[in-house]
């Protein structure tokens, strides 16, 4: 007789919900409004992909064999050159930096590249994007949200997350907090990952790596840095994204990541390349940001909402001291979709996050509705 066998459970029902689900109905309020949604829920970019991006990618495109998972060392050379260039980060190497497939796949699955798993902890920021935590949980580890090393107590994470530009609240780190939390993880061997994917959407303040060397003491020993060129060069569609720091760290995720395929397609790397060579189509999309963060802000500021933090990052956090679930209802009768705050963490509760990555058009008409 066949023994009945327990099915396992689905891997999916150990990750969070999907949180958009949840915002459905508002969308088809907000989308009821005669002149359409403004939908400033998610952070995707809406300006073209610069020119000298696109021409780079049209040239690589006869790309018959398979790159490798390393990347080309001219990729690799343009993600150093950059780094030092605009953030003061020396010292890497072509072995500290590797090419992903844009920084999400990369920041979810890290845990488990890195066998970090059951009984194990991952600390994360107490108001987040939610894909740290579906690393942790796809690996099996526990998570804890939190900003307060000292809240853990004697525990010791095997991987503690930064994110500095903050996504949702626009909350930048300076450098002596950064470098407090270097010391704090190298005194106990947790392995330190600074996501640093707004590090150049700063509007009130300046934002710093944590592989700077006045931040990192001259050492990327147990640290990473991720970056993506989604939004600095509209890129999302192109996934260019990578990982830079202990070459010995880099090492081991290149040894797992070669055995599962995971490699940046050459044309995309070219295209990458071309991106971080030109600083001028990044200035000019920083201008662009920034013209449209200020009308935002000032008509939620009339509109009666507070900002707070959101000095960096593509976002607005914004409050009516109310449940931000009251706040998206307000906004979605007016036809603007905002995410709630509780989608980052318990303490969003009382704020929304608004992107203002929508075109200048839809912005005015975002601006016109709260004025009007
Ligand atoms: C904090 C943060 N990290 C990483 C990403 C992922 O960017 P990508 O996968 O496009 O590189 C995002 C995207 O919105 C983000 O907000």
């Amino acid at each position: 007789m066949v023994e009945p066998v327990d099915t396992p459970e689905p891997v999916s029902r150990r990750l969070p919900d999907f949180p958009w689900d949840h915002l459905t109905s508002y969308a088809e309020r907000a989308r009821a409004h005669p002149d359409g949604v403004v939908d400033l829920s998610i952070g995707t970019p809406v300006d073209p992909t610069p020119e000298i991006v696109q021409q780079a990618l049209r040239e690589a495109a006869d790309a018959p064999g398979y790159p490798v998972t390393i990347g080309l060392p001219e990729t690799r050379q343009a993600c150093i050159d950059w780094l030092e260039r605009y953030h003061g980060v020396t010292g890497l190497g072509l072995d500290g930096v590797l090419p992903v497939i844009g920084s999400k796949e990369l920041i979810a699955s890290l845990a488990v590249h890195l066998g970090i798993g059951a009984g194990d902890l991952v600390v994360r920021p107490a108001l987040a994007y939610p894909t740290y935590e579906v690393g942790a949980r796809l690996a099996g580890a526990r998570i804890v949200a939190t900003d307060s090393l000292t809240s853990l107590g004697p525990e010791t994470p095997r991987l503690l997350w930064l994110n500095s530009p903050s996504n949702p609240t626009g909350r930048v780190l300076p450098p002596d907090h950064l470098r407090k939390v270097v010391d704090w993880c190298r005194e106990r061997g947790v392995l330190l990952v600074s996501d640093e994917c707004y590090i150049e959407c700063n509007w009130e303040t300046a934002s710093y790596s944590v592989l700077h060397p006045n931040v990192c003491r001259g050492s990327h020993e147990g640290i990473l840095a991720v970056h993506s060129l989604s939004k600095r060069s509209n890129l999302a569609g192109y996934r260019c994204a990578f990982v830079a720091g202990d070459p010995a760290v880099v090492g081991e995720l290149l040894a797992v990541r070669r055995n599962l395929g995971l490699i940046m397609p050459g044309p995309q790397q070219h295209a990458m390349i071309a991106a971080l060579r030109d600083d001028r189509h990044a200035e000019e999309q920083h201008e662009r940001y920034e013209a449209r963060r200020a009308l935002l802000r000032d008509a939620l500021v009339g509109a009666g909402f507070r900002i707070d933090h959101s000095e960096a990052s593509l976002y607005l956090w914004a409050t009516r001291d109310e449940d931000c679930w009251q706040t998206v209802a307000w906004l979605a009768e007016r036809g603007i979709l905002a995410a709630p705050g509780t989608f980052y963490g318990a303490s969003g509760s009382k704020h929304v996050r608004l992107a203002f990555t929508a075109t200048d058009e839809r912005i005015a008409a975002a601006v016109a509705r709260l004025t009007g």
